[in-house]
């Protein structure tokens, strides 16, 4: 029996104000006619609480537009879980504030598009958005509570990181994550524009790596590199079915965020099975569990438990075949796919597609 996932991802729904062309949720969105109700989360939170499970990561979309956000953080407080919202803050008033702290919240993260408003406004395709986000984290700071601010980083706006991680540190954040592009859902489709060069990558690592030693003991800065440019792959999700369970707005049981990209899955709902059922007994868990599925540079490799063989999304998004290695490792028979996405990208146009909830 697989030890209980660490942490439970409830994506409340796929509304968002914001349209960034970088979002990792899927190109087919869940319409708001399909979200979980209120009672089916409050069962999943009991069950989440049932098997073990110690956090709950409100997420999205954006938690906030749901209007039982306050309701769900106080039901898993009340089981004991940490709760932690990430949330761009464009909805955290005053009053929304005053009652997720009556409601117990731990944590809350906030996403930032940009250093300053106009581009912030402008890749968030949000116009007022980067003032509010600034009241948002001005609120949470005065509540008491602790602050990650989150910046998503890319080619149009890596020169930037300096400022990015100035203001988090005006902010008050008590950690600043920049985090490269992942490219999955509507980042994958807008890759092209996105991708940084190896220029770019280049100058954010240095100053990243002086922010870090100036805020030593004061800010923690965790920094997401992009895939692309790797000779490892990241430990996506931290192996799959290992330590996280992510619940879509409908209710499919996910491994990550991006898996219902994957082919040949059925992902079980929580409408009908319980989280310990899908946790322990269902095939779309149990698939890329471990180390038994992997191909043979994996499993010949003494990082097989360290990276869990990489990404599963990205293997079949450049691959495809989700049973390969990453291909962003230098191991892999598909390795030189990075290169020459790197090579596609280069001069490529910088139009982005906005993220929309598509009408069907
Ligand atoms: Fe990780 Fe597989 Fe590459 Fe080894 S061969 S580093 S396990 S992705
Ligand atoms: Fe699905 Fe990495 S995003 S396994």
């Amino acid at each position: 029996m697989a030890p209980p996932p660490l942490g439970l991802i409830a994506e409340l729904t796929h509304r968002c104000p914001l349209q960034c062309a970088y979002c990792s949720n899927p190109l087919a969105l869940d319409m708001p006619d399909s979200e979980l109700s209120t009672e089916d989360w409050l069962r999943v939170l009991d069950e989440a609480a049932a098997i073990g499970i110690l956090q709950v990561h409100f997420s999205g979309g954006e938690p906030m537009a749901r209007r039982d956000l306050a309701a769900l953080v106080r039901h898993a407080a009340a089981r004991g879980l940490y709760t932690n919202i990430i949330t761009s803050g464009v909805l955290l008033s005053d009053a929304a504030m005053a009652e997720l702290l009556d409601a117990g919240i731990d944590h809350i993260q906030l996403s930032f598009q940009d250093a300053g408003a106009a581009d912030g406004d402008r890749f968030g395709g949000y116009r007022g958005g980067h003032a509010r986000k600034l009241e948002a984290a001005r609120r949470i700071r005065e509540a008491g509570l602790p602050l990650t601010t989150n910046f998503v980083i890319h080619r149009q706006n890596a020169e930037r990181v300096e400022a990015m991680i100035a203001l988090g540190e005006a902010l008050g954040s008590e950690r600043i994550e920049i985090a490269h592009t992942q490219y999955y859902g509507w980042g994958l489709l807008n890759r092209n524009a996105l991708l940084p060069s190896f220029a770019q990558l280049e100058q954010a690592n240095a100053v990243v790596a002086a922010a870090r030693e100036r805020l030593r003991g004061r800010i923690v800065i965790d920094y997401v590199v992009p895939d692309y440019y790797a000779a490892r792959p990241k430990a996506c999700m931290g192996g799959w079915g290992n330590r996280f369970i992510n619940i879509s707005p409908s209710g499919k049981a996910l491994p990550c965020h991006a898996a219902e990209t994957l082919p040949g899955f059925v992902f079980p709902s929580v409408r009908e099975q319980s989280l310990t059922a899908i946790w322990a007994g269902s095939d779309a868990f149990l698939r890329f569990r471990g180390t038994d599925w992997m191909p043979p540079a994996c499993a010949s490799c003494d990082r097989r438990e360290i990276d869990w063989g990489g990404c599963r999304c990205q293997a079949l998004a450049l691959a495809g075949d989700a049973a390969a290695t990453d291909p962003a490792c230098a191991r892999a028979p598909d390795h030189h796919l990075m290169a020459l996405a790197i090579g596609e990208a280069e001069g490529a146009p910088l139009d982005l597609v906005p993220r929309r909830l598509k009408q069907s």
